[in-house]
Parts: structure tokens; sequence; C-alpha cells
């Protein structure tokens, strides 16, 4: 089966590539490259528009017999999307909606969406299950919250089935080395942790060492890009044996969390070297600690992630940092 995935040449758009191939499908991707790598879409071809391209995005699932969708494409960055809300809402919910007006017109009714633990805001209890109130603190999560009820309506209409995975912190490469995290601008802590340890001269900034956890730093859930890729093709298999459809989501996490500083503990464990960091003031739209309950996933799903200890997520993301990066 061919299966549309916008976003592919992103970071877990392009690893959720490599392994609908490895299941045999053939991921068709489709993305901007703003902010996506043309070398990373290895598996199937690419198609280079933007996801605003309703008329497009129509032709395409049409012309490439498109079974189903994984749509990634999307702006990602909280800090960002507290700066620029109008064009997160304009991508991740207008975006969406162009994407689902263009598989409705072309009868494709199986849709897999990348959201986000970002979804739920400030915590009320220790580990976040599924059903925990949903109260987004930032509009990047507000906006992956949105597309999810836009899905919730869609489902009751039977027009579409969905699942939404929503990913806690993705980490991380490709455990080959084929593949790896690449933003320009980075914003994620482990990359940016190596970043500083191989330049030398750039602390990373810590934001905020006064947060209500053991050593004052947040906690977050990193889990790997390659057990969330997984994660999309068990979800796809999901939609295809469902009997009935209808708007599923899911958590993805490993269900412990790590604090910035144990992170760069780490880092330092794993390659030796120690990252140089100040501390700063907090960043806005942070919650203090994001930790998964994913047993919905691994019950329902059958997820199991591979990956799942922080030493392989840093190590696998080191060796990507020094190996063929795509832009290195
Ligand atoms: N951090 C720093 N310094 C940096 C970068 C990050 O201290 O230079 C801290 C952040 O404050 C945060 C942690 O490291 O506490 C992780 O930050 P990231 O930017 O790597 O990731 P986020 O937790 O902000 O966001 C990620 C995804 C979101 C998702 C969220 C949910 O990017 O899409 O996890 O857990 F919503």
């Amino acid at each position: 089966m061919n299966v549309l995935v916008t976003g592919g040449a992103g970071y877990i758009g392009s690893h959720t590539c490599k392994e609908l191939a490895r299941h045999g499908y053939t991921p068709v991707s489709y993305d901007s490259l703003k902010y996506g790598h043309r070398q990373a879409v290895r598996w199937g071809p690419l198609i280079e528009d933007d996801i605003a391209a309703t008329a497009k995005l129509h032709q395409v699932i049409v012309e490439h017999q498109i079974g189903a969708v994984i749509h990634f494409a999307a702006l990602t960055s909280v800090a960002e999307s507290m700066r620029r809300p109008n064009i997160y809402y304009q991508n991740n919910v207008a975006g969406t909606l162009s994407l689902l007006e263009a598989m409705q017109r072309a009868g494709v009714t199986q849709l897999v969406f990348s959201s986000s633990a970002a979804t739920y805001g400030t915590p009320q209890t220790k580990l976040l299950a599924e059903d925990h109130p949903q109260a987004p603190v930032n509009p990047y999560g507000a906006t992956k919250w949105m597309v999810e009820r836009i899905l919730q309506d869609y489902a009751c209409a039977k027009d579409l089935s969905s699942v939404s995975l929503r990913y806690f912190n993705a980490a991380g490469a490709d455990p080959d080395g084929e593949l790896g995290e690449e933003h320009a601008p980075e914003t994620h802590l482990i990359p940016l942790a190596l970043a500083a340890l191989q330049d030398g001269a750039t602390p990373l900034t810590i934001f905020g060492d006064d947060y209500p956890t053991n050593d004052g730093t947040c906690v977050r859930d990193y889990v790997h890009v390659t057990d969330l890729a997984q994660a999309h093709v068990a979800a796809l298999h999901h939609l295809q044996s469902a009997a009935e459809g209808g708007a599923l989501a899911y958590n993805l996490g490993n269900g412990h969390g790590f604090s910035v500083k144990q992170v760069l503990d780490m880092v330092q464990h794993t390659t030796g070297r120690r990252v140089p960091y100040e501390v700063g003031p907090r960043r806005a739209g942070d919650p203090a600690v994001l930790v998964a309950d994913s047993r919905k996933a691994q019950n329902e799903l059958g997820w199991r992630p591979r990956h799942a200890s922080l030493e392989h997520i840093v190590a696998t993301a080191w060796r990507w940092y020094t190996g063929n990066r795509f832009h290195a």
C-alpha cells in the first residue's frame, strides 16, 4: 500500500518512512522542504509543496493511489509559537484542514496524526494518561489539541478514522546512522547539548533551575525516534484492522522522567566530555514535568519501545552528530 507522509523529509517523518518501507509500505513524502531535508527521503518519492495546496494534495493522493495518510507537516517549536501564534494556527490547523479536504475529495479515510504531549498543559498527576484534562499552555499545544478535536468531529460524521499519537520528547537517531535530528534553528535539548560540547565556546543555557523538581530543572520523558516511527506503523495496522472507525489517541513515552541536568550528565557519560552550561531564566510555555503513561498504546497498539534507555538515545544522537549529517 502507498502511504502519503506529509512532512516525510522531517525528523520523525523520515524515520517513519524508513519503518514503513521495512514493513512493505511505500511512503510517498510530501514536504515543503522549508524545514525538511531532501537527503532524508530515501524510501519512496518526494513531492515538494506546501500543505496549504489542497488541489496538489488531492492530485498526489489520486496519482499515487494513496491508501492512508500519516500527517507530520507542522511547525513544532513551543517557544516560537509563543512569539508567533498566527503562523502556528495557519500551518498546523488550517494546513490540516487543507489535507482533510483533499483526503475527503479523494475518498481516503484513514489518518495517523502527529500530536503532542503539549496538548495536556500543566500536569495534575504524576504520570499523564490520555484522559488527563486537555489545557495547553502554549499555542503549539493548542493547535495540536484543536486538530484532535477536529478529527473527533470528522469521526462522528463518519468521514474519517484516525489515530492521534501524542509524543513526549522525541530524541535520538536511527541506530543504523542513516537519519537523525537536524533542525534549523535547533531548539531541542539533546542536539543543543551535543553542539555546545563540540563547539566548546558557546555554553548551553539551562532554561531555569527553580522548578519544583529534584534539581530545579524541568523533567521530560525522552522517547527514541525509531520507537515513535514503529508506533506509526502499529497505528496504521490498527486502523486497517479496526472494525469501526473513530478518533483514537495514544501517548508515546517511556514513563521515566529525566531532568535537564540528568540529561547533561548522560551526555557526559556517553561522550566522555562535559557539556558547558549556564543557567538562564525560565522559557515561556514550559511545564515543569511531563512524563507519559503509555500503557494504552502498549495494550491496544501492541507498541513496545525497543530503544528506551536514555543512554542509547544519547548514544545514537551522538553517533549521528559526529557522523554523516545532512549539512555537516
Ligand atoms: N532546554 C534547556 N535549554 C535549551 C533547550 C531546552 O534548558 O537550550 C530544556 C527545556 O526548557 C525543557 C527541556 O530542555 O525543559 C526539553 O526541551 P526541548 O526544547 O528539547 O523540548 P520541549 O520539552 O520543549 O518540547 C518537546 C517537543 C514538543 C512537545 C514536548 C512535549 O518539541 O513538540 O516536547 O513533551 F510538545
